[in-house]
């Protein structure tokens, strides 16, 4: 029986492996992915149900789960070096002709090299041993980078186990296999992942987006934003081949996806010519390159030229100068965001850029205006690099003429006339009038509509415009009071529409709970955060009474997210929405609970001070959470018990004070 088990397991785990070869390498996907989900998911059930079934290197670990608190530090068996840069052609024929030259004092050895794309995303090493993956690190420093294999394990061009005939991988029991490379997003999963983010928090340009999201301590959130890894470096194979080429054919034997687009050149005029042609053809890739990587394909050769202290001299990187385009400003008017924030959008002639027509762009802020110098009636260049919205890059200062004008921070919000405001240490001007602006109401409502959060298609903006202009909506709570006949006198709007409308926001009351808490517009808490919100607490109720300190505590959420949260529940008018929206019907609570270890704390607020000694505070709270347990920032009447380490804070006075009780880490340990 158990037999037939292990071969259903293992014939599901190569079949998904297959069609993840075929959909993210070889862009020929058999499935829908419906069809692949399913595949998966009978994986899943059928492992749950025989969890000693369970192997490193099945499909279903890439699905993620782990919770990270820190990354630990590794140190990389070889540096991981980065490459020296340039635009300029005449300095790639000074690299070849030197590399030339040291070779032909070495005996006049081959200069063959590889030209490879160069992949704007983050460099990773990948360690296996015994042909399985046990390690994804980031390089760090070079020397030393963090160990974040099990975000690394969600990827799906990664092979969690070296795949390839025998004379390839040999004997892979004894030395480690490392390899090597660069961790990216495609244009499409960055649109959509930005989508999906408060505006305040947005990407500038998929690498960043990589990079935060390789750090994320949830390897489930990294799963879902779907990212892609190539391989250019391998090392440690028994019979290793001696040339570069070789290596990469190796890597793909190995399961690798390493782009394909590579050539071997001979001599410098092939070389120019693979620049010459990429420099367009990278624009139909579905992912950002921002350049050619050259390196020598005798491997051999590779330590006798060795490296300065930061870089190969048997390879160079040539990079693409960023698109440009000169047009004229014709204005700048001010945008109001539905936190307040002024934004100073640039109206541009219309001009032609990477393939689109650009005619607005963002300046911002007004230090970006500073620091450009620009003027209304300037020249200006506009730039598309890794950046998805071209922008504002210089001013032609020698074509100004006499009608430049200033551009000047307006008094007033250009929507209702409230004095702007610019708090200390921010670089942005504000509305503060948050109750009344009507940008700042059609923003929040906009958003609460929007596709990530409750999904009311019906509600587009000039519906919006309408009944914010009209007062009949002036916070998203009013959405759920409309009344057909309302809503048949607007423009454009017939009986069917109408109707459509009310039960489009009728089956929004029950969208799940981590929607509804990222549709309420709290300030950096995007669809991410608001998903390890609703996980953390699976009610509003919940959320609104927790303290500053316990948010903090919850996956990838630091101080600045936690106080922007209390802050926001703080304020009487959001309670008064929150009445309201639940009046109308909003669930606000996850449908299925939370399954705890134990309730053994159900119902007590817990508070800890001074250093405990057999795990750390983290592990501590979590403890809590996890049996019923709520921790509390500080003390009052209301606190059920402090737990005092050693050398314990004024919490434990003041427990003392007012009559809390207070035990030892021993009787904390024992009632867990
Ligand atoms: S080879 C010693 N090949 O560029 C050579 N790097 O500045 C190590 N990169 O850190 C790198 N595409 O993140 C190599 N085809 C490619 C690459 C590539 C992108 C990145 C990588 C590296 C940086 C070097």
């Amino acid at each position: 029986m158990a037999g037939s088990i292990q071969e259903t397991l293992a014939k599901l785990r190569s079949e998904i492996e297959r069609h993840n070869r075929l959909y993210y390498i070889e862009a020929e996907p058999e499935l829908s992915d419906f069809e692949f989900d399913r595949l998966l998911e009978k994986l899943v059930a059928l492992e749950k149900e025989h969890p000693e079934l369970v192997t490193p290197d099945s499909p279903s670990q890439r699905v993620g789960g782990t919770i990270t608190r820190s990354f630990p530090t590794v140190v990389h068996a070889e540096p991981m070096l980065s490459l020296s840069n340039t635009y300029s052609l005449a300095e790639i024929e000074d690299f070849h002709n030197r590399v030339v030259r040291m070779l032909a004092a070495e005996g006049g050895q081959s200069s063959d090299m590889v030209a490879e794309l160069k992949f704007d995303g983050v460099a990773v090493s990948l360690v296996y041993r015994g042909g399985l993956l046990v390690r994804g690190a980031t390089r760090g420093d070079g020397m030393q980078g963090d160990d974040i294999t099990a975000n690394i394990r969600t990827i799906p061009t990664v092979p969690l186990r070296l795949d390839g005939p025998r004379n390839i991988l040999g004997e892979l029991g004894i030395a480690d296999v490392e390899v090597r490379g660069e961790v990216f997003m495609r244009r499409e999963d960055f649109d959509r992942l930005n989508d999906s983010r408060p505006e305040e928090d947005r990407f500038a340009n998929p690498r960043n987006a990589t990079a935060g999201t390789l750090k994320l301590q949830d390897s489930s959130e990294v799963a879902s934003r779907r990212m892609y890894f190539v391989a250019y470096w391998l090392k440690g194979l028994q019979d290793e081949s001696a040339d570069h080429l070789s290596r990469l054919k190796t890597l793909e034997k190995l399961g690798f996806d390493t782009g394909g687009n590579y050539r071997l050149c001979h001599a410098l005029p092939e070389i120019a010519k693979f620049i010459g042609e990429w420099s367009e053809k990278r624009w139909k890739l579905p992912y950002e390159t921002d350049g050619v990587v050259l390196k020598l394909n005798d491997v051999r050769q590779w330590e006798r030229l060795g490296a300065t202290s930061k870089s190969p001299r048997w390879a160079i990187a040539y990079k693409y100068p960023a698109q440009q385009a000169e047009t004229f400003l014709r204005d700048v008017v001010f945008q109001i965001g539905r936190l307040g924030t002024v934004t100073p959008v640039a109206e541009l002639e219309p001009v032609k850029l990477a393939g689109s027509t650009v005619s607005r762009s963002t300046l911002h802020n007004f230090d970006e205006i500073e620091r450009l110098g620009v003027m209304i009636n300037d020249r200006v260049v506009i730039e598309k690099s890794g950046e998805v919205i071209p922008k504002v890059v210089s001013t032609v200062l020698e074509k100004r003429t006499a009608e430049a004008r200033p551009i000047i921070v307006p008094e007033v919000c250009p929507e209702c006339g409230t004095s702007l405001v610019k708090p200390e240490n921010e670089v942005s001007w504000y509305c503060p009038d948050e109750r009344d602006c009507p940008a700042q109401i059609r923003g929040r409502v906009l958003h609460f509509a929007s596709r990530d959060a409750m999904d009311i298609r019906t509600l587009g903006k000039a519906l919006v415009d309408q009944l914010v202009s009209l007062r009949l909506v002036r916070d998203v709570g009013d959405l759920y009071y409309l009344q057909q006949p309302q809503l048949e006198r607007l423009d454009r709007m017939g009986p069917k529409s109408a109707q459509n409308l009310l039960r489009a926001l009728d089956e929004s009351r029950t969208k799940s709970y981590d929607r509804q808490l990222y549709a309420l517009g709290i300030r950096h808490v995007g669809r991410a955060t608001a998903r390890e919100l609703a996980n953390a607490y699976p009610s509003l109720d919940m959320l609104v009474e927790a303290g500053e300190e316990e948010i903090a505590m919850v996956p990838d959420i630091g101080p600045v997210v936690a106080h922007s949260i209390r802050d926001f529940f703080s304020k009487p008018e959001i309670r008064e929405l929150i009445q309201k929206l639940r009046d109308a019907g909003v669930t606000m609570r996850s449908s299925e609970k939370k399954e705890l270890v134990n309730r053994n704390f159900e119902g007590m607020s817990v508070i800890f001070t001074g250093t405990l000694e057999h795990c750390d505070r983290q592990k501590a709270s979590d403890l809590v959470m996890e049996r019923g347990g709520r921790i509390v920032s500080s003390v009052s009447r209301k606190t059920t018990f402090v737990v005092a380490g050693s050398e314990p804070g004024s919490k434990l006075e003041k427990a003392i004070k007012l009559g809390v009780r207070v035990i030892s880490e021993d009787e904390f340990e024992a009632m867990l």
